[in-house]
């Protein structure tokens, strides 16, 4: 039975592959194919969730419920379930044909279970009949372990909607991947269930097979502590990064070198990239990210090394539809007011691609309302700190950012003080950061009695900063604690997020 419905299995993926190329090359499409239930019962959760509904039935009082009549939807989702079922009497696998019953019982413990009518019908559409599990009671034991993971009812229809063979795995075989994810990837529960929402083909996927991708990954590119950690953490929020741990080694290797042949990288680099790379892996390289490449470098010029770097760190840039990039840069040919300017801002700021036109010209618009200047100075502003081009510089938060600055450094106008040099790091600095140390020097000038007394590296570095202001980092670092807690700090960072606890010394920009 087993070998039958693996031998289908493979047809489909087989028919999958001749329409869409390798399963894993089909880039933003979640894999939601639905795979029938492995015939192997195990006995465990489910024999022990159904022990705990029949206790629950005997302690009720109510004995073993006959069977109640079944709800118009569930009618409803058997008669779709029957005419779903495309196999036939003859079929080689027509003895794994579902009888009225048992499709009735795998439907309705669904829908008690919270799942959607709605959802109960994509996963029929997508698996062919079914709903295939190995059995109601182990369907359920399966949704009990994503409810222990904490997933909602809107969580759990959306994973058994993007990827309904979840159900079809033994209870213990989900849990086991929950496990396995937990051990390697040393992050909170909530954020494992994120990454798993965020690729559902995780919880069908092999628990040994992740335990042993992982460390394989990290040895066979010398990735870091550093850029492990930071590769985990990107893959809660980037669909595309998890394809490290379900694409197989032979198409991660394939695509890590195709990259490394078209950036022309050294294996050192490799290593240091691999973040962003990371990110690329979902698509071919020849044929998806050449062709931008090379538009990329016809519209702005050869790359030098530090321009490769730019691109290849702002790795959406690379996924961009080609028309999209051509009428960005004609665009910023166009509020830039010449090719050359456009040119220059554009390989400083790759990020102004995804961002589209739109953001830039509303940023020029700010520069000119908000801030006071000229058409030629706010062009001006953003060829020299091009990293505002993609800020939001609407936003009150970089309105008190540049009040305060323009303050502080005693300039003339908003303009003046974005048109002088350092401009652009500071106004990335969060006011948490550019208050305390405007507060801390202002204590100084009072204690040393030196009314001048000044830095230019406000937003440089703890470590720079208080070696300009000739003071220890644990003194300002008691300063920084309570003016953090003060009410002039509240009031002056209103527009701000949150404050970040920073570990002295790696103060540095926020976007
Ligand atoms: C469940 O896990 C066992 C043991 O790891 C494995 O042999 C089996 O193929 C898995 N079943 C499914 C449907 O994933």
């Amino acid at each position: 039975m087993r070998a039958a419905w693996r031998a289908t299995t493979a047809l489909r993926r087989r028919l999958a592959s001749a329409l869409f190329g390798p399963a894993q090359a089909v880039s933003q499409l979640i894999e939601c194919t639905g795979a029938h239930a492995s015939s192997t019962a195990k006995p465990g959760l489910a024999a022990l969730w159904q022990q705990q509904v029949w206790q629950s039935w005997a302690a009720a009082g109510t004995g073993v419920p006959s069977t109640k009549p079944s709800s118009s939807a569930a009618q409803r989702l058997l008669q779709l379930s029957q005419q779903h079922d495309t196999l036939a009497a003859g079929d080689f696998n027509f003895h794994h044909q579902l009888t009225a019953g048992e499709r009735l019982a795998r439907i309705e413990m669904l829908l008690q279970q919270g799942v959607t009518e709605e959802t109960v019908q994509r996963m029929i559409e997508r698996s062919k009949g079914g709903p295939y599990m190995q059995s109601a009671s182990e369907g359920a034991a399966s949704l009990a372990v994503l409810r222990g993971r904490g997933c909602s009812a809107a969580d759990m229809n959306l994973l058994l909607r993007c990827q309904a063979s979840i159900i079809g795995r033994p209870a213990s075989n989900v849990s086991d991947v929950f496990a396995a994810l937990d051990d390697m990837l040393q992050l909170s529960r909530p954020d494992i269930l994120r990454l798993c929402l965020k690729q559902p083909s995780l919880l069908a996927s092999d628990s040994d097979k992740l335990r042993q991708r992982w460390p394989w990954v990290q040895a066979h590119y010398g990735l870091s502590k550093k850029a492990v950690a930071s590769l985990a953490k990107s893959m809660v929020n980037s669909r595309r990064v998890c394809a490290l741990l379900t694409y197989n080694q032979d198409t991660i290797t394939a695509r890590l070198s195709g990259l490394q042949r078209l950036f022309e990288l050294s294996d050192a680099e490799v290593s240091k990239l691999f973040p962003y790379l990371a990110n690329l892996l979902e698509a071919d390289p020849e044929q998806h990210i050449r062709p931008r490449w090379d538009l990329y470098q016809s519209l702005l010029g050869n790359f030098t090394p530090a321009d490769k770097r730019r691109f290849i760190m702002s790795p959406e840039s690379l996924q961009l539809p080609e028309t999209t990039i051509r009428s960005v840069f004609s665009g910023v040919e166009q509020l830039m007011g010449s090719t050359g300017a456009a040119q220059s801002l554009l390989l400083r700021s790759p990020k102004s691609f995804g961002a589209g036109i739109k953001r830039l010209a509303t940023n020029l618009g700010a520069l000119q309302q908000l801030y006071g200047c000229s058409l030629q100075q706010a062009q001006q502003v953003l060829l020299r700190t091009s990293q505002l081009s993609t800020y939001v510089l609407e936003a009150p938060k970089f309105q008190c950012r540049v009040a305060a600055l323009t303050k502080w450094y005693g300039h003339a106008s908003p303009a003046a003080m974005l048109l002088a040099p350092c401009s652009g790091r500071r106004v990335s600095a969060s006011l948490w950061l550019l208050g305390a140390r405007m507060a801390f020097v202002r204590h100084l000038r009072l204690e040393r009695a030196k009314p001048d007394l000044n830095t230019g590296k406000l937003a440089e570095t703890t470590e720079r900063f208080c070696r300009s202001v000739r003071v220890s980092e644990e003194e300002y670092a008691a300063f920084e604690q309570r003016w953090l807690s003060s009410f002039e700090a509240a009031e002056l960072c209103r527009h701000e997020g949150p404050a970040h606890l920073r570990v002295v010394g790696a103060a540095g920009p926020e976007p």
